[in-house]
């Protein structure tokens, strides 16, 4: 098979480095891939180039298909996020992220498999802020009828594509009646063409409770941007923590794979931090071109990954996060020892 042309951005805080483990163990699972590197956030300015460079922007509309690094964004201050301007440049409106147990890692629950369905381009996180008059700022909540139509729907596609049984839409329409009810009214309207699946709707603070409660509740989410991203990382706590849930930005042309943890900036530089998120994404990214380009061999690799790590946990080799003792590169190494292994 000819080597697929991959877009890598290797961010920033802990990014280099759980990149770089990620790279060698995608290439020791026989990966065919050339892997195209660009910057983005502090790392592009370090450059003297733009948070965003345009280079990095044509590369992911070239090949499609990008594997990220987490970029910071400066809290109160400073550049508007790189995430969010790349999701809504490339109009990557649905955020997929998976939330699963895993072998051998003990949490409070062991039955929490869940797909959080986040709508990436408007809500709160449209970023449309101002000074009203001194002493008073204003935040913008942006919902469309097509936005909110087209992830609904995406997320009925999904659910029926992976057999799964409910969604429930988590909201606070009672308060905010005009933007999240259009998000419920379109979702329900999509529900409409999907008879065999559940459809359910939550206002989100009781569904909180609910989901630290008895996760085993929920299938699927659907959110808007901002609970998606709040609701990314309970979930993430309900499984083991930010190291081990991974996440895909998907539009109708590109799609970019990444962790749903950020920069890390207390752990950057040490060698520590857990790779397993991105390579997780890394192992949805080769499905990913498995089912959209046929490439059946990446499956294969996905595959093999996906046994070296599940292994690995089940026998207690895990980095500091879960427990264990293992370093980024090290967590890797075993890794693909493990596919060595196995391949002889
Ligand atoms: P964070 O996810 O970077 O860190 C939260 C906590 O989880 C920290 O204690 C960190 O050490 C730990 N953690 C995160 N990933 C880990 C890993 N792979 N292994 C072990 N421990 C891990 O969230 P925080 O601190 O809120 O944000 C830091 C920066 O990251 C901010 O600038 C933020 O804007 C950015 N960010 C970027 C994202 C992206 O690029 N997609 C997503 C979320 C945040």
């Amino acid at each position: 098979m000819s080597k697929r042309n991959i877009v890598i951005i290797p961010g920033d805080g802990i990014g280099p480095e759980i990149t770089a483990a990620v790279i060698n163990v995608i290439e020791a699972s026989g990966a065919e891939i050339a892997w195209v590197e660009h910057d983005a956030g502090l790392a592009a300015l370090d450059k003297g180039r733009d948070v965003l460079p345009d280079e990095t922007l044509e590369a992911i509309k070239e090949y499609k298909i990008a594997l990220k690094g987490p970029c910071t964004t400066p809290i109160g201050e400073g550049f508007t996020s790189v995430n969010v301007k790349l999701r809504k440049t490339l109009d990557l409106y649905a955020a997929v992220r998976p939330v699963r147990n895993l072998p051998g890692v003990i949490t409070r629950f062991r039955n929490v498999d869940i797909v959080i369905i986040r709508e990436n381009t408007e809500g709160l996180y449209s970023g449309v802020e101002n000074v009203v008059s001194p002493g008073v700022v204003m935040s913008m909540k942006v919902a469309t009828e097509r936005a909110c139509s087209r992830i609904s729907h995406w997320a009925f596609e999904y659910a029926r594509h992976r057999h799964r049984k409910k969604i429930t839409v988590l909201h606070k329409a009672n308060i905010m009646k005009l933007t999240d009810g259009l998000f419920i009214r379109k979702s329900k309207e999509a529900s409409r063409d999907y008879g065999d699946i559940n459809y359910e709707e939550i206002i989100i603070d009781a569904g909180c409770m609910k989901l630290v409660q008895d996760p085993a509740l929920f299938d699927m989410l659907l959110l808007e941007n901002l609970y998606g991203d709040l609701i990314s990382d309970l979930c993430a706590g309900l499984v083991g923590g930010l190291g081990v849930v991974p996440g895909a930005n998907i539009g109708d042309r590109e799609a970019v794979f990444e962790a749903v943890h950020g920069s890390a900036p207390d752990i950057a530089g040490k060698g520590v931090a857990n790779p397993l998120a991105l390579l997780m994404s890394g192992v949805m990214m080769l499905n990913h071109l498995a089912d959209n380009e046929g490439r059946e061999d990446f499956r294969a690799c996905a595959e093999r990954i996906k046994n070296a790590y599940n292994d690995a946990l089940q026998e207690g080799e895990r980095t500091r996060d879960l427990g264990g003792k293992l370093g980024t590169m090290e967590f890797a190494d075993v890794l693909i020892k493990r596919m060595n292994h196995t391949s002889v």
